[in-house]
């Protein structure tokens, strides 16, 4: 069973002007996928918030995964990729480019999110995008593969060349 964080980032739900669907959806598909969402956070577009809560949550080792969603499109102040960029020592593309094709086959929309995903220590930091229905295909779009990649991280021994559907 592996521990996730949800951190949903969205400068109108900060302020509560917006109830937050999206970090609550996507805390629902991770608990289905049999993740323990142990954290929870709103965070509004400034980056250096982002980094700062990415990077408490991920040194606190609590959790192995770290989901965000919201701020990864073309908009001014959305900042979610680069405090991603900033905080990860070391980048996963075949994540975001696996969400962006099975998106794709979806709407052609979705090349315009600049989701990233990177690891910061012992935690999996994946972007999602904020509408909830781009957050669900997106999460829902690699998901399969994730407890692969998660087993690694933590450094149990993981057998490659067991096929997983
Ligand atoms: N991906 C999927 N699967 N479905 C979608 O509806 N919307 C796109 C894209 N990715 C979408 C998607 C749109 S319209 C945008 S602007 C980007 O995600 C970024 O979204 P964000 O700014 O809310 O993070």
């Amino acid at each position: 069973m592996f521990q996730a964080a949800v951190v949903t980032v969205s400068d109108r739900s900060f302020r509560g002007e917006r109830p937050d669907e999206g970090g609550p959806l996507v805390a629902g598909l991770l608990e289905k996928a049999g993740c323990a969402v142990v954290k929870t956070a709103i965070v509004p577009d400034e980056q250096p918030q982002i980094e700062a809560a990415l990077r408490e949550i991920a040194d606190a080792g609590e959790v192995q995964l770290l989901v965000t969603t919201g701020g990864t499109g073309f908009a001014p102040r959305d900042v979610t990729p680069e405090a991603t960029l900033a905080v990860c020592q070391r980048m996963t593309p075949g994540i975001p480019e696996s969400m962006r094709y099975a998106s794709m086959q979806i709407t052609p929309r979705a090349m315009l999110s600049r989701a990233q995903a990177g690891i910061r220590g012992r935690t999996l930091i994946v972007n999602l995008p904020g509408s909830p229905k781009a957050a669900k295909e997106n999460l829902e779009a690699v998901l399969p593969a994730l407890s692969h990649g998660l087993e690694m991280l933590s450094g149990r021994p993981a057998d490659c060349a067991r096929l997983e559907k």
